[in-house]
Protein backbone atom coordinates (compact mmCIF):
# COMPACT_ATOMS: atom_id res chain seq x y z
CA UNK A 1 0.00 0.00 0.00
CA UNK A 2 1.38 3.58 -0.75
CA UNK A 3 1.56 6.36 1.49
CA UNK A 4 3.74 7.02 4.55
CA UNK A 5 4.90 4.94 6.42
CA UNK A 6 4.60 5.54 10.45
CA UNK A 7 5.83 2.95 12.80
CA UNK A 8 3.63 3.00 15.81
CA UNK A 9 6.07 1.31 18.73
CA UNK A 10 4.50 -0.55 21.24
CA UNK A 11 6.96 -2.62 24.20
CA UNK A 12 4.55 -2.81 27.84
CA UNK A 13 1.02 -3.62 28.80
CA UNK A 14 0.14 0.09 28.75
CA UNK A 15 2.01 0.96 25.24
CA UNK A 16 -0.88 -1.25 23.90
CA UNK A 17 -3.66 0.61 25.63
CA UNK A 18 -2.50 3.53 24.50
CA UNK A 19 -1.59 2.34 20.62
CA UNK A 20 -4.99 0.75 20.08
CA UNK A 21 -6.61 4.07 19.13
CA UNK A 22 -4.22 5.26 17.35
CA UNK A 23 -3.53 2.44 15.09
CA UNK A 24 -7.39 2.41 13.92
CA UNK A 25 -7.77 6.23 13.33
CA UNK A 26 -4.43 5.93 11.13
CA UNK A 27 -5.36 3.15 9.22
CA UNK A 28 -8.64 5.48 8.20
CA UNK A 29 -6.35 7.80 6.77
CA UNK A 30 -5.73 6.50 3.28
CA UNK A 31 -2.26 9.12 3.03
CA UNK A 32 -0.81 6.85 6.25
CA UNK A 33 0.29 2.90 5.96
CA UNK A 34 0.42 2.31 9.86
CA UNK A 35 3.25 -0.25 10.60
CA UNK A 36 2.87 -1.70 14.44
CA UNK A 37 5.95 -2.55 15.81
CA UNK A 38 6.24 -4.64 18.93
CA UNK A 39 9.77 -4.52 21.45
CA UNK A 40 8.58 -7.77 23.23
CA UNK A 41 9.49 -5.77 26.24
CA UNK A 42 6.31 -7.62 27.44
CA UNK A 43 5.76 -11.20 26.57
CA UNK A 44 3.64 -13.44 29.20
CA UNK A 45 0.54 -14.21 27.39
CA UNK A 46 -1.44 -11.95 30.32
CA UNK A 47 0.93 -9.00 30.06
CA UNK A 48 1.13 -9.17 26.02
CA UNK A 49 -0.95 -11.46 23.44
CA UNK A 50 -4.88 -11.21 25.85
CA UNK A 51 -3.99 -7.41 25.45
CA UNK A 52 -3.69 -7.42 21.53
CA UNK A 53 -6.89 -9.96 21.19
CA UNK A 54 -9.28 -7.00 23.88
CA UNK A 55 -8.34 -4.07 21.90
CA UNK A 56 -8.60 -5.23 18.34
CA UNK A 57 -5.13 -4.40 18.10
CA UNK A 58 -3.26 -5.78 14.65
CA UNK A 59 -0.97 -8.68 15.19
CA UNK A 60 2.01 -6.55 15.34
CA UNK A 61 4.02 -6.14 11.87
CA UNK A 62 7.44 -6.73 13.16
CA UNK A 63 8.13 -8.20 16.04
CA UNK A 64 11.65 -7.70 18.34
CA UNK A 65 11.57 -10.09 20.77
CA UNK A 66 14.34 -8.35 23.80
CA UNK A 67 12.20 -9.47 26.71
CA UNK A 68 13.78 -8.75 30.07
CA UNK A 69 17.08 -7.45 31.58
CA UNK A 70 18.98 -4.74 33.11
CA UNK A 71 17.81 -0.98 31.70
CA UNK A 72 20.57 -1.22 29.73
CA UNK A 73 20.78 -4.53 28.70
CA UNK A 74 16.89 -3.65 27.64
CA UNK A 75 17.60 -0.46 26.00
CA UNK A 76 20.48 -1.34 24.46
CA UNK A 77 19.03 -4.75 22.57
CA UNK A 78 15.76 -2.50 21.54
CA UNK A 79 18.20 0.33 20.08
CA UNK A 80 19.63 -2.57 18.06
CA UNK A 81 17.43 -4.42 17.01
CA UNK A 82 14.84 -1.66 16.12
CA UNK A 83 17.60 0.17 14.06
CA UNK A 84 18.17 -2.37 12.02
CA UNK A 85 14.55 -2.75 11.08
CA UNK A 86 14.47 1.64 10.49
CA UNK A 87 17.05 1.00 8.09
CA UNK A 88 15.65 -1.84 6.54
CA UNK A 89 12.13 -0.35 6.29
CA UNK A 90 12.89 3.73 6.00
CA UNK A 91 10.05 5.02 8.04
CA UNK A 92 8.65 8.19 7.41
CA UNK A 93 8.04 8.93 10.86
CA UNK A 94 7.89 6.81 14.09
CA UNK A 95 5.52 7.12 17.16
CA UNK A 96 6.18 6.25 20.92
CA UNK A 97 3.93 6.18 23.97
CA UNK A 98 4.07 6.82 27.38
CA UNK A 99 7.48 6.36 29.08
CA UNK A 100 8.89 2.88 29.13
CA UNK A 101 12.18 1.44 27.89
CA UNK A 102 10.93 0.68 24.49
CA UNK A 103 9.87 4.63 24.31
CA UNK A 104 13.01 6.11 24.84
CA UNK A 105 15.12 3.36 22.99
CA UNK A 106 13.30 3.20 19.77
CA UNK A 107 13.73 7.63 19.99
CA UNK A 108 17.12 7.72 20.14
CA UNK A 109 17.83 4.95 17.35
CA UNK A 110 15.01 6.92 15.05
CA UNK A 111 16.43 10.06 15.77
CA UNK A 112 19.83 9.10 15.41
CA UNK A 113 18.91 7.84 11.73
CA UNK A 114 17.40 11.39 10.92
CA UNK A 115 13.68 9.82 11.27
CA UNK A 116 11.03 11.82 12.56
CA UNK A 117 9.97 10.99 16.74
CA UNK A 118 6.40 11.84 17.52
CA UNK A 119 6.29 11.42 21.34
CA UNK A 120 2.43 10.50 22.61
CA UNK A 121 2.00 11.46 26.35
CA UNK A 122 5.00 13.69 26.44
CA UNK A 123 5.48 16.76 29.59
CA UNK A 124 4.70 14.30 32.01
CA UNK A 125 7.09 15.36 35.14
CA UNK A 126 7.55 13.55 38.23
CA UNK A 127 10.63 15.26 39.23
CA UNK A 128 12.18 12.11 40.17
CA UNK A 129 15.07 11.09 38.67
CA UNK A 130 15.22 8.28 40.75
CA UNK A 131 12.59 6.76 38.48
CA UNK A 132 13.62 4.90 35.24
CA UNK A 133 10.58 6.37 33.21
CA UNK A 134 11.39 9.80 34.05
CA UNK A 135 14.97 9.61 32.72
CA UNK A 136 13.24 8.01 30.04
CA UNK A 137 10.46 10.76 29.46
CA UNK A 138 12.84 13.96 29.42
CA UNK A 139 15.13 12.09 27.17
CA UNK A 140 12.38 11.70 24.79
CA UNK A 141 10.93 14.22 25.24
CA UNK A 142 14.19 16.19 24.08
CA UNK A 143 14.78 14.77 21.26
CA UNK A 144 11.15 14.67 19.45
CA UNK A 145 9.63 16.21 16.96
CA UNK A 146 5.74 16.31 17.66
CA UNK A 147 4.91 16.02 21.26
CA UNK A 148 1.39 15.43 22.18
CA UNK A 149 0.48 16.31 25.57
CA UNK A 150 -2.75 15.13 28.18
CA UNK A 151 -2.40 18.23 30.36
CA UNK A 152 -1.65 21.95 30.60
CA UNK A 153 1.07 21.39 33.21
CA UNK A 154 3.04 19.01 30.58
CA UNK A 155 3.02 21.87 27.87
CA UNK A 156 4.42 24.33 31.00
CA UNK A 157 7.33 21.40 31.95
CA UNK A 158 8.37 21.29 28.57
CA UNK A 159 8.48 25.01 27.58
CA UNK A 160 10.59 25.52 30.92
CA UNK A 161 12.56 22.53 29.33
CA UNK A 162 13.63 24.45 26.42
CA UNK A 163 11.48 22.87 23.90
CA UNK A 164 9.75 25.14 21.16
CA UNK A 165 6.50 25.79 21.58
CA UNK A 166 5.33 24.78 18.02
CA UNK A 167 6.46 20.86 18.46
CA UNK A 168 3.75 20.74 21.36
CA UNK A 169 0.00 19.66 20.99
CA UNK A 170 -2.38 19.62 23.78
CA UNK A 171 -4.19 16.95 22.51
CA UNK A 172 -6.06 14.93 25.92
CA UNK A 173 -5.37 11.63 26.97
CA UNK A 174 -5.34 8.35 24.65
CA UNK A 175 -5.45 6.03 27.00
CA UNK A 176 -9.59 7.57 27.67
CA UNK A 177 -10.17 7.06 23.97
CA UNK A 178 -9.98 3.59 24.71
CA UNK A 179 -11.81 3.36 28.22
CA UNK A 180 -14.38 5.02 26.91
CA UNK A 181 -14.78 3.41 23.43
CA UNK A 182 -14.46 -0.41 25.63
CA UNK A 183 -16.76 1.21 28.28
CA UNK A 184 -19.63 -1.31 26.99
CA UNK A 185 -17.60 -4.35 27.24
CA UNK A 186 -15.97 -3.54 30.29
CA UNK A 187 -19.21 -3.10 32.26
CA UNK A 188 -20.28 -6.80 30.52
CA UNK A 189 -17.30 -8.63 32.31
CA UNK A 190 -18.26 -11.35 34.51
CA UNK A 191 -14.91 -10.91 36.62
CA UNK A 192 -17.26 -9.95 39.60
CA UNK A 193 -18.81 -13.66 39.92
CA UNK A 194 -16.05 -15.36 38.43
CA UNK A 195 -14.23 -14.33 41.67
CA UNK A 196 -16.82 -14.90 43.69
CA UNK A 197 -17.03 -11.39 44.67
CA UNK A 198 -20.65 -11.14 44.31
CA UNK A 199 -21.65 -13.97 46.73
CA UNK A 200 -22.76 -12.32 49.39
CA UNK A 201 -24.06 -8.78 50.73
CA UNK A 202 -20.46 -8.23 52.60
CA UNK A 203 -18.26 -8.43 49.51
CA UNK A 204 -19.69 -5.53 48.08
CA UNK A 205 -17.28 -3.49 49.14
CA UNK A 206 -13.83 -4.83 48.16
CA UNK A 207 -10.57 -2.64 47.25
CA UNK A 208 -8.24 -3.13 44.61
CA UNK A 209 -4.27 -3.15 44.44
CA UNK A 210 -1.47 -2.79 41.81
CA UNK A 211 1.86 -2.64 42.67
CA UNK A 212 5.11 -2.94 41.24
CA UNK A 213 7.61 -0.30 40.73
CA UNK A 214 10.98 -0.86 41.73
CA UNK A 215 11.26 1.93 44.38
CA UNK A 216 8.31 -0.51 46.18
CA UNK A 217 8.66 -3.71 45.41
CA UNK A 218 12.49 -4.16 45.14
CA UNK A 219 13.52 -3.14 48.72
CA UNK A 220 12.30 -6.06 51.65
CA UNK A 221 11.25 -3.38 54.39
CA UNK A 222 9.62 -0.80 52.37
CA UNK A 223 7.46 -4.26 50.61
CA UNK A 224 6.56 -5.62 53.81
CA UNK A 225 5.89 -2.40 55.43
CA UNK A 226 3.45 -1.79 52.67
CA UNK A 227 1.76 -5.52 52.78
CA UNK A 228 1.53 -5.59 56.34
CA UNK A 229 -0.87 -2.15 56.48
CA UNK A 230 -2.66 -3.27 53.13
CA UNK A 231 -3.44 -7.09 55.29
CA UNK A 232 -4.64 -4.53 58.17
CA UNK A 233 -6.98 -3.15 55.74
CA UNK A 234 -7.97 -6.59 54.56
CA UNK A 235 -9.60 -6.99 57.68
CA UNK A 236 -11.68 -4.57 56.96
CA UNK A 237 -12.33 -4.99 52.91
CA UNK A 238 -11.12 -7.56 50.66
CA UNK A 239 -8.02 -6.60 49.20
CA UNK A 240 -7.90 -8.12 45.15
CA UNK A 241 -4.40 -7.85 44.06
CA UNK A 242 -4.00 -8.53 40.58
CA UNK A 243 -0.14 -8.93 40.29
CA UNK A 244 2.81 -8.39 37.82
CA UNK A 245 5.37 -10.84 38.08
CA UNK A 246 7.81 -8.87 39.04
CA UNK A 247 5.79 -8.20 42.10
CA UNK A 248 5.39 -12.11 42.66
CA UNK A 249 9.23 -12.44 41.99
CA UNK A 250 10.27 -10.42 44.74
CA UNK A 251 7.55 -11.52 47.26
CA UNK A 252 9.25 -14.60 46.54
CA UNK A 253 12.73 -13.60 46.75
CA UNK A 254 12.37 -11.81 50.33
CA UNK A 255 10.22 -15.19 51.40
CA UNK A 256 7.25 -13.32 52.44
CA UNK A 257 4.80 -15.45 50.22
CA UNK A 258 2.91 -16.55 53.42
CA UNK A 259 2.06 -12.93 54.21
CA UNK A 260 -0.53 -12.76 51.28
CA UNK A 261 -2.72 -15.37 49.93
CA UNK A 262 -1.74 -15.68 46.49
CA UNK A 263 -3.74 -18.29 43.86
CA UNK A 264 -2.27 -18.90 40.40
CA UNK A 265 -5.66 -19.05 39.07
CA UNK A 266 -8.85 -17.26 38.36
CA UNK A 267 -11.95 -18.74 40.59
CA UNK A 268 -15.21 -18.22 42.58
CA UNK A 269 -13.60 -17.56 46.12
CA UNK A 270 -15.16 -17.88 49.32
CA UNK A 271 -13.67 -14.87 50.94
CA UNK A 272 -15.90 -15.33 54.11
CA UNK A 273 -13.98 -17.93 54.34
CA UNK A 274 -10.51 -17.20 53.09
CA UNK A 275 -7.75 -15.19 55.70
CA UNK A 276 -8.13 -11.35 56.01
CA UNK A 277 -5.15 -10.72 54.06
CA UNK A 278 -4.47 -9.55 50.21
CA UNK A 279 -5.87 -11.62 48.18
CA UNK A 280 -3.19 -11.55 45.12
CA UNK A 281 -4.70 -13.26 41.43
CA UNK A 282 -2.06 -13.17 38.13
CA UNK A 283 -2.69 -10.15 36.08
CA UNK A 284 -6.10 -9.52 34.80
CA UNK A 285 -7.05 -8.61 30.62
CA UNK A 286 -8.39 -5.33 30.12
CA UNK A 287 -11.90 -5.80 30.33
CA UNK A 288 -11.93 -7.52 33.33
CA UNK A 289 -9.69 -5.20 35.06
CA UNK A 290 -11.46 -1.93 34.12
CA UNK A 291 -14.61 -3.71 35.52
CA UNK A 292 -13.01 -4.59 38.69
CA UNK A 293 -11.82 -1.31 39.48
CA UNK A 294 -14.80 0.75 37.88
CA UNK A 295 -17.18 -1.45 40.88
CA UNK A 296 -14.17 -0.93 43.53
CA UNK A 297 -14.92 1.26 47.04
CA UNK A 298 -11.27 2.11 46.47
CA UNK A 299 -8.26 1.65 44.33
CA UNK A 300 -4.35 1.45 45.11
CA UNK A 301 -1.83 1.72 43.12
CA UNK A 302 1.75 2.87 42.17
CA UNK A 303 0.79 2.50 38.19
CA UNK A 304 0.57 5.92 36.41
CA UNK A 305 -2.38 5.17 34.35
CA UNK A 306 -4.92 3.99 36.96
CA UNK A 307 -4.32 7.15 38.13
CA UNK A 308 -6.39 8.26 35.22
CA UNK A 309 -8.59 5.65 34.55
CA UNK A 310 -9.96 5.82 38.50
CA UNK A 311 -10.36 9.78 37.53
CA UNK A 312 -12.52 9.01 34.30
CA UNK A 313 -13.90 6.34 36.35
CA UNK A 314 -14.42 8.63 39.65
CA UNK A 315 -13.14 5.77 41.62
CA UNK A 316 -11.07 7.08 44.78
CA UNK A 317 -7.30 6.27 43.86
CA UNK A 318 -4.78 6.16 46.52
CA UNK A 319 -1.22 6.63 44.75
CA UNK A 320 1.04 4.45 46.78
CA UNK A 321 4.56 6.80 45.53
CA UNK A 322 5.56 10.24 47.38
CA UNK A 323 4.86 11.97 43.67
CA UNK A 324 2.76 11.82 40.91
CA UNK A 325 3.91 12.68 37.07
CA UNK A 326 0.37 13.15 37.08
CA UNK A 327 -1.17 16.26 38.95
CA UNK A 328 -4.09 16.42 37.31
CA UNK A 329 -5.53 13.58 38.62
CA UNK A 330 -4.93 14.94 42.11
CA UNK A 331 -6.19 18.59 41.11
CA UNK A 332 -9.06 17.59 39.34
CA UNK A 333 -9.61 14.14 39.72
CA UNK A 334 -9.98 11.54 42.63
CA UNK A 335 -6.52 10.69 43.37
CA UNK A 336 -4.92 11.03 46.36
CA UNK A 337 -0.90 11.23 46.49
CA UNK A 338 -0.44 8.93 49.84
CA UNK A 339 3.56 7.77 49.46
CA UNK A 340 4.84 4.17 50.79
CA UNK A 341 4.33 4.80 54.75
CA UNK A 342 2.41 2.10 56.08
CA UNK A 343 0.62 3.95 58.84
CA UNK A 344 -0.60 7.26 56.24
CA UNK A 345 -1.62 4.01 53.66
CA UNK A 346 -4.08 2.66 56.52
CA UNK A 347 -5.40 5.65 57.73
CA UNK A 348 -5.78 7.25 54.64
CA UNK A 349 -7.61 3.90 53.16
CA UNK A 350 -10.24 4.19 55.91
CA UNK A 351 -11.33 7.54 56.06
CA UNK A 352 -11.84 6.76 52.14
CA UNK A 353 -13.71 3.98 52.70
CA UNK A 354 -15.87 6.24 55.00
CA UNK A 355 -16.38 8.98 52.57
CA UNK A 356 -18.06 6.98 49.57
CA UNK A 357 -19.58 9.84 47.07
CA UNK A 358 -16.49 11.21 45.07
CA UNK A 359 -17.65 13.58 41.73
CA UNK A 360 -16.44 12.01 38.40
CA UNK A 361 -14.86 15.28 36.72
CA UNK A 362 -12.44 14.24 33.51
CA UNK A 363 -9.83 17.06 32.42
CA UNK A 364 -10.36 18.74 29.41
CA UNK A 365 -9.63 16.77 26.22
CA UNK A 366 -10.19 13.55 28.12
CA UNK A 367 -12.82 12.88 26.01
CA UNK A 368 -12.47 9.97 23.48
CA UNK A 369 -11.04 11.94 20.53
CA UNK A 370 -7.29 12.02 21.06
CA UNK A 371 -6.35 9.74 18.27
CA UNK A 372 -8.36 11.95 16.29
CA UNK A 373 -6.39 15.03 17.02
CA UNK A 374 -3.00 13.54 16.67
CA UNK A 375 -3.83 12.17 13.41
CA UNK A 376 -5.28 15.48 12.02
CA UNK A 377 -1.89 17.30 13.54
CA UNK A 378 0.43 14.92 11.82
CA UNK A 379 -1.51 14.63 8.46
CA UNK A 380 -1.12 18.66 8.10
CA UNK A 381 2.47 19.14 9.37
CA UNK A 382 3.62 15.85 7.46
CA UNK A 383 2.63 17.25 3.97
CA UNK A 384 4.65 20.16 4.96
CA UNK A 385 7.70 18.74 5.86
CA UNK A 386 10.60 17.18 3.90
CA UNK A 387 12.05 14.04 4.57
CA UNK A 388 14.18 13.51 7.51
CA UNK A 389 13.99 15.79 10.45
CA UNK A 390 12.57 19.38 11.10
C1 LIG B 1 7.49 -1.62 32.67
C2 LIG B 1 7.77 -0.13 32.65
C3 LIG B 1 6.86 0.56 33.66
C4 LIG B 1 5.43 0.23 33.40
C5 LIG B 1 5.24 -1.29 33.39
C6 LIG B 1 3.84 -1.67 33.09
C7 LIG B 1 10.11 0.46 32.16
C8 LIG B 1 11.32 1.07 32.72
N1 LIG B 1 9.14 0.17 33.04
O1 LIG B 1 7.83 -2.09 33.96
O2 LIG B 1 7.02 1.95 33.53
O3 LIG B 1 4.62 0.79 34.42
O4 LIG B 1 6.12 -1.84 32.40
O5 LIG B 1 3.57 -3.00 33.40
O6 LIG B 1 10.02 0.27 30.96
N2 LIG B 1 8.08 -9.83 33.42
C9 LIG B 1 7.45 -11.01 33.17
N3 LIG B 1 6.66 -11.09 32.07
C10 LIG B 1 6.49 -10.07 31.21
C11 LIG B 1 7.19 -8.86 31.46
C12 LIG B 1 7.96 -8.76 32.58
O7 LIG B 1 7.57 -11.96 33.92
O8 LIG B 1 5.74 -10.21 30.23
C13 LIG B 1 8.92 -9.71 34.64
C14 LIG B 1 10.35 -10.11 34.39
O9 LIG B 1 10.83 -10.70 35.55
C15 LIG B 1 11.04 -8.77 34.20
C16 LIG B 1 10.25 -7.87 35.13
O10 LIG B 1 8.92 -8.38 35.07
O11 LIG B 1 12.39 -8.82 34.49
C17 LIG B 1 10.25 -6.43 34.78
O12 LIG B 1 9.78 -6.22 33.44
P1 LIG B 1 10.21 -4.91 32.65
O13 LIG B 1 9.62 -4.92 31.30
O14 LIG B 1 11.67 -4.70 32.76
O15 LIG B 1 9.57 -3.73 33.49
P2 LIG B 1 8.15 -3.63 34.23
O16 LIG B 1 8.36 -3.75 35.69
O17 LIG B 1 7.11 -4.48 33.59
Amino acid sequence: MEGKRFFVVVGTRPNFVKAAPLMKELKENSKINPVLVHTGQHYDYEMSASFFKELDLPKPDIYLGIGSGTHSEQTGKIMIEFEKVCLREQPDLIIVVGDVNSTIACSIAASKLLIPVAHVESGLRSFDRTMPEEINRILTDQISDYLFTTCKDANENLIREGISQNKIFYVGNIMVDTLLSHLPKIYNSNILEMLGLKRNESMKKYAVLTLHRPANVDNSSILRGMLDALNSLSKKVVVIFPAHPRTIQMIQNFEMNEIINYRNKIASYDFEKEKKVIFAIPPLGYHDFLCLMSKAALVLTDSGGIQEETTVLGIPCLTLRNNTERPVTVKEGTNVIVGNNPKKILKTALNVLKDVIREKKAPKYWDGKTAYRIVKILDRNFKEMPKGKK
